[in-house]
């Protein structure tokens, strides 16, 4: 049933233009104009007339959340909060009947995402869920929601499940933005084209499995690794160094890179690999000076660029490159090279992949 891959998890990595596509699909047609998401459709108004949404989910599913607060916020021009469902729902937290909760869970049945909307619940909210799992604990404790339709996910470090989520919510910013009228028709048009074209983008990322694998090769027995990004490259180095902890054991922190000089660049020696997220967009020149600090301080820099770069492979040490994409859609191509460059460490390290040490696919206790 791993369809002759030796894992799951690379099967799922493999399966992402499919499940992407699945999770647009009776959704969005570009060429008509259409995006519906038919769960959500009765709450429409209530979304776009929310002055505040608060996500909550854990782990993986919380960075979808991130890049979901990116996207409501610049599309939809709502204030979003993102919140791990465990501090949530021990705090008590302001929230309120004229609140949009949204809860992004792949299996459904995680503890504290599932606490945490039956808190927000009983204070009067509205609930929303993404989920993966039709029918489960938290799609139903919900009022509405979507399901990201990215089909069984079996390995335990989640791939697929959160290009759907990133999937789906993007849909969602679009649909409310669009709703409030905050989309020009161009951008909305625009934006649905760019979106039914990233699984054939995320495909082309494949093409440099083998280059990924030879990096993997080369840093199989790092100690540590940090990934920096910024903007919705941001959560996408949460996520990568998360992928890379989970199953290799390997140490890994996520920061802005911004963040750098605020304490993690004293890590930075000539033993230290350095993930960039570096792709052409609004902040590019800026990851163009960070990457330059690293480099001062002989780091050894991974970097993800766009396809066409120029500048950046002069300046690092391995560049793996990604198509372009409208740059609100950059995480679903970008986490694809760090899902793989985590899965080949693993596999070298001789590590149980799909059931890494200590960790279940869903978390049922808090
Ligand atoms: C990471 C991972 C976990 C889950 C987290 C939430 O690869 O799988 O961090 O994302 O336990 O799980 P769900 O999405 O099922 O609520």
């Amino acid at each position: 049933e791993k369809g002759g891959y030796d894992h799951f998890m690379i099967k799922e990595i493999f399966e992402q233009p499919r499940s992407i596509a699945d999770s647009m699909r009776g959704r969005l047609i570009a060429s008509e104009g259409h995006l519906q998401l038919g769960g959500l459709e009765n709450y429409m108004n209530k979304l776009a007339q929310a002055d505040r949404i608060v996500i909550v989910a854990c782990g993986t599913s919380w960075h979808a959340g991130l890049v979901a607060e990116y996207l409501f916020e610049e599309l939809a021009r709502i204030n979003v909060e993102v919140e791990y469902a465990s501090e949530f729902r021990y705090r008590n937290p302001v929230i309120g009947e004229n609140d949009v909760v949204i809860a992004i869970s792949q299996s459904g049945e995680t503890a504290d995402t599932l606490a945490a909307i039956e808190l927000a619940k009983s204070k009067g909210a509205t609930i929303f869920g993404v989920c993966n799992v039709v029918g489960s604990s938290i799609a139903r404790a919900t009022h509405a929601g979507a399901y990201t339709h990215a089909g069984p996910e079996i390995g335990v470090a989640s791939t697929k499940a959160f290009t759907a989520q990133v999937t789906v919510l993007t849909q969602m910013a679009i649909a409310v933005a669009r709703r409030k009228g905050a989309l020009t028709e161009d951008t909305y048009r625009q934006l649905l084209i760019e979106l039914e074209t990233i699984p054939t983008k995320v495909q082309q990322v494949f093409e440099y499995a083998d280059k990924i694998k030879e990096i993997a090769f080369i840093f199989t027995y790092a100690r540590n690794f940090i990934y920096l990004g910024r903007g919705l490259n941001f959560p996408v180095a949460l996520e990568g160094a998360l992928k890379l902890k989970e199953i290799s054991y390997i140490h890994a922190e996520g920061y802005p890179a911004a963040e750098m000089k605020h304490g993690p660049i004293a890590l930075i020696d000539e033993d230290m690999p350095v993930v960039f997220l570096a792709t052409k967009d609004g902040s590019y020149d800026k990851i163009v000076s960070n990457i330059q600090e690293v480099k001062a301080r002989k780091g050894r820099v991974i970097a993800i660029i766009t396809q066409g770069d120029t500048r950046i492979p002069g300046m690092v040490d391995f560049v793996i490159e990604v198509p372009q994409v409208h740059e609100l859609l950059t995480p679903l191509v970008s986490v694809i090279p760090l899902q793989l460059l985590s899965y080949y460490i693993a596999v070298m390290r001789g590590r149980n992949v799909d059931q890494p040490r200590n960790l279940a696919k869903s978390v049922t206790v808090e």
